[in-house]
């Protein structure tokens, strides 16, 4: 492969996606980056992200703030592709000042991004009751629920916090109003000035934070300054390309980075894939490589594949390189940072899928129709193991089997891995 110097360019705009089912290890690899760029954006989802950060074995993780926040002199944005609930943005600005980091004056939160109120959780938790054994196995943030009112024209603006007294007004009609909707949908009713009384301070503290994010960044773009964009969760789980209805509600890859920014195409730069070295998926859906039994639980407890944003076991299986292809043309990957290589130390062989049979025929794509992707059985290639620690290796330091196993994947993708996760920590990476 030609010698690239942009992976070590130290300022240029670069958006990182996760390019499987959410947490290929996205927060790790904008922490890295970050304190090469002068803005990180989230640009869609919300609390149902849970993106961890490693620095110096302390870990954090993230739920709504940017994950370049540790950087103190990273400015973060909410764009307003993101649903807010300040109660959870509240919560997690005070366990970052607890750890000594207080990013408030650097945080510009978009004046149109919609508001996640008590209402939507209780009908998350409503609908997902309702859907019994079929449930999508949703966070139970209230994020299906917010981007419902915001695509029916009926949503709370964070650009409403600019009028407390009147927001407070609206909040209020708008809760008893949802307790209807609860109401029949079987769900457990809001108390509705309990619920003020929790959220109006919430509100109150977040207020000063609201701006007119898209002019912001559109002033930072003609001062040349660079931004990383930060995607959450995974192509695989996107509104539209994902393995519908088990999906989440925003467009999780790039065009939800320029919905959700109000920026251009062409403030985007590279775009960075983070692919985990093998799959995992949380909640209900679709996923045909996985792994169920025995191998599955000793992947889960070698990768602590546990939800970092609800703590549920994760569905392991190997990587599913028609995914990973699939979300590579559907948004112009440049490079892949590929993840917890780590954990496949020791394996004796890797298988890696590579097409699926449906009813006798091999497909090469993820079919729309999940009865189709439900029938999907793997077709794996198997590729050699490797038994050497990797932590601390350089890239021709690396195993030879891990080597070919990076090879595998460029040549089967089509676009080069320029980023090796050897383990958790910041410092865990090798970079080509
Ligand atoms: P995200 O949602 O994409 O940011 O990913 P999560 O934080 O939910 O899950 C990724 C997990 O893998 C976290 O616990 C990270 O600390 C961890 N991690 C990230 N990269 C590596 C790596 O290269 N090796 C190992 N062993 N762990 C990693
Ligand atoms: P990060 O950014 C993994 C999954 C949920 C569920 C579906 C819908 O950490 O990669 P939602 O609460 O969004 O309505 O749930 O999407 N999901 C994630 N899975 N990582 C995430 O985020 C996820 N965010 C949502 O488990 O299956
Ligand atoms: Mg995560």
């Amino acid at each position: 492969m030609a010698a690239d110097t942009s992976a070590t360019n130290p300022r240029k705009s670069r958006v990182v996606l996760g390019l499987q089912w959410g947490d290929e290890g996205k927060g790790k690899v904008i922490d890295l980056l970050a304190d090469r760029c002068d803005v990180v954006v989230r640009c869609q989802g919300g609390a149902n992200a849970g993106h961890t950060v490693v620095v110096g074995g302390k870990k954090t993780v993230l739920h709504l703030l940017p994950s370049g926040v540790l950087h103190e002199s990273s400015r973060c944005v909410i764009g307003n592709g993101v649903v807010i609930d300040p109660l959870a943005l509240c919560h997690e600005l005070d366990d970052l000042k607890a750890g000594g980091c207080d990013p408030v004056k650097r945080l510009f939160i978009s004046d149109r991004a919609h508001l996640v109120l008590p209402y939507h959780r209780a009908l998350d938790a409503a609908a997902e009751k309702a859907k019994g054994d079929a449930k999508v196995g949703t966070t139970l943030r209230g994020i299906g629920p917010c981007y419902g009112d915001k695509v029916a024209r009926s949503g709370v603006r964070c650009g409403e916090l600019r009028d407390l007294a009147a927001f407070e007004v609206r909040l209020r009609a708008h809760l008893t109003q949802a307790n209807v909707l609860i109401r029949a949908a079987g769900g457990t009713e809001v108390e509705v000035e309990r619920a003020i009384a929790e959220v109006m301070p919430a509100c109150r503290r977040m207020a000063p934070m609201i701006a007119d994010t898209a002019s912001i960044l559109h002033q930072a773009s003609a001062q040349r300054l660079s931004f990383l964009f930060e995607g959450a969760q995974g192509v695989m789980l996107d509104i539209d390309y994902g393995t519908y209805p088990f999906v989440t509600s925003s467009n999780t890859g790039i065009g939800g980075v320029i919905t959700g920014s109000g920026l251009s195409h062409k403030d985007l730069g590279e775009v960075i894939g983070v692919v985990k070295a093998y799959s995992t998926r949380v909640g209900g859906g679709p996923f045909p490589v996985e792994l169920l039994g025995a191998k599955g639980d000793e992947v889960r407890k070698r990768g602590s594949e546990f939800g970092a944003t609800t703590g549920r076991p994760r569905r392991c299986g190997w990587l599913d390189l028609v995914a990973v292809r699939f979300a590579c043309r559907l948004n112009g990957v440049d490079s892949i940072a590929l993840t917890k290589l780590d954990i496949l130390t020791g394996e004796p062989e890797v298988p890696v899928c590579v097409a699926y049979e449906i009813d006798g025929v091999r497909v090469d794509t993820i079919p729309s129709r999940l009865e189709d992707l439900s029938r999907a059985k793997p077709i794996y290639e198997r590729l050699p193991g490797w038994t050497q620690q990797l932590s601390g290796s350089t890239f021709d330091g690396l195993p030879a089997g891990a080597r070919a196993y990076i090879g595998f994947i460029e040549e089967r993708v089509g676009v080069p891995v320029r980023w090796i996760g050897t383990g958790p920590g910041r410092d865990e990476i090798v970079v080509r």
